[in-house]
């Protein structure tokens, strides 16, 4: 006897991947962001240097009408962008050799402004003292271009794969 189908065990739609040939279609991609990102989202990016982690949340923040400089904040540790009632938070951990000194710069803190959309380059860095993303980028060099595969892990997250699949 067969059963029917289970519907609740079928995998949910929680990976997307796709090449990225050239800047534009990282920008590209940012730009779409900007459609779908909501208060209290927290976005992290995984991938070596200069693999367009930064050019990701340019263009993102572009997207929602930030017209000045976007500059890594890899000293700063942490950039803020508001826009109208919306707090944008870029951070870079890169110089984080040792998450336990995360504890000590209050920045953690950030993660708790539910206006606050949380841009993270290098959370590996940070240990496990952050908490888990609605969004999972992780970016490699692909001949001249990137390769991009996106994980989500809450439904906001999955709204915006939902988006990215049918652009
Ligand atoms: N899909 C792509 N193909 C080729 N070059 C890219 C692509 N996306 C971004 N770049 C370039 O790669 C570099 C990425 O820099 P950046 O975004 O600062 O990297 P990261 O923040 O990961 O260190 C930039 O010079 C950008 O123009
Ligand atoms: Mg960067």
């Amino acid at each position: 006897m067969t059963h029917p189908a289970n519907h609740s065990q079928l995998p949910r739609e929680t990976h997307w991947a796709t090449h990225l040939p050239d800047e534009a279609a990282t920008l590209r991609l940012g730009g779409l962001l900007a459609d779908c990102v909501a208060p209290g989202m927290r976005i992290y990016l995984r991938g070596g240097l200069g693999s367009g982690k930064t050019t990701l949340v340019r263009a993102l923040l572009r997207g929602l009408g930030v017209q000045g400089a976007v500059k890594s904040p890899s000293y700063a540790l942490v950039e803020l962008y508001v826009v109208s009632s919306l707090h944008l938070y870029h951070f870079d951990f890169y110089r984080f050799l040792d998450p336990s000194e995360l504890g000590d710069t209050g920045v953690v803190d950030y993660f708790r402004d539910d206006d606050g959309i949380c841009m993270v380059e290098w959370p590996e860095r940070a240990g496990n003292a952050l908490p888990q993303p609605d969004l999972d980028f992780t970016l490699a060099y692909a001949g001249t271009g990137r390769e991009v595969s996106v994980t989500a892990h809450t439904t906001a997250g999955e709204r915006c794969l939902a988006k990215y699949r049918s652009a």
